[in-house]
């Protein structure tokens, strides 16, 4: 089973070692949205990771999943990716496309095909109005039920967007109770709100989870320089 003590250890292991070492080495292909991209997916990865725990699962490719989910978005430009203000009906169909993307990297470059399968479904819905299968309720992988949960919740709460203030905790609740058997598996955001609710799980544990992140990177010296740089134009703040 998973042990949420040990999210230390699991990083420690052989798989998930090689997992971050081979995407984060690699991923200078596009570094400026690797920037803006990875902190989020590591974060994502920490709330699978504890919804794993907390659901009994051994499948540690969710987990995995939830560092890769986003990576598709290294092959949509920075110009859509990174605009700011709202998105034509055009770029948000290329938007749209990162998780197929993201199925095929992860599935013919990186082998993974459970993996791919379930970051493939990461924008899926419940009621069968996601992207890119359109597929509802069971037919869409556990895995990708999970991560709609924990990448929303991030994406609500925790992401630094700009011009959009983080929503409170009870807010973003409330979102996830609004879109149960709509837009998510109901039962998996009831889990994850008890999470919170019962003290197992709290913002200062996923930033601290958050640190781990920068500690991981700061093996990798060309990541870390990237960090570290001035481009007068970066959209987020990030705070070492
Ligand atoms: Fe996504
Ligand atoms: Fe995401």
């Amino acid at each position: 089973m998973v042990d949420k003590e040990n999210f230390n250890d699991l990083l420690k292991k052989s798989d998930f070692h090689y997992l971050i070492e081979n995407v984060i080495s690699k991923i200078e292909l596009e570094q400026y949205t690797a920037k803006i991209i990875l902190p989020h997916c590591w974060r994502v990865m920490y709330l699978v990771y504890r919804l794993a725990a907390e659901m009994g699962s051994e499948d540690r490719d969710i987990i995995k999943a939830g560092f890769l989910h986003d990576l598709g978005k290294l092959g949509i430009s920075r110009a859509v990716l990174l605009k700011r203000g709202s998105l034509t009906d055009y770029e948000f169909e290329l938007v749209k496309g990162h998780s197929h993307l993201a199925n095929v990297m992860i599935k013919n470059l990186l082998k993974e095909p459970l993996i791919a399968r379930y970051v493939g479904d990461h924008h899926e819905r419940w009621d069968g109005k996601g992207y890119p299968r359109g597929v509802s309720q069971h037919e869409i992988t556990l895995g990708g039920r999970m991560l709609a949960v924990a990448d929303s919740f991030d994406a609500m709460v925790l992401e630094p967007v700009p011009y959009i203030n983080n929503l409170p905790l009870e807010k973003a609740f409330q979102e996830l109770i609004e879109g149960k058997y709509f837009q998510f598996d109901g039962k998996i955001v009831d889990i994850f709100i008890k999470l919170f609710k019962d003290g197992k799980l709290t913002l200062s544990e996923i930033w601290k989870a958050d640190s781990l992140f920068f500690e991981e990177i700061r093996k990798h010296s060309f990541f870390f320089n990237l960090l570290e740089d001035s481009r007068p134009a970066a959209v987020f703040d990030f705070t070492l």
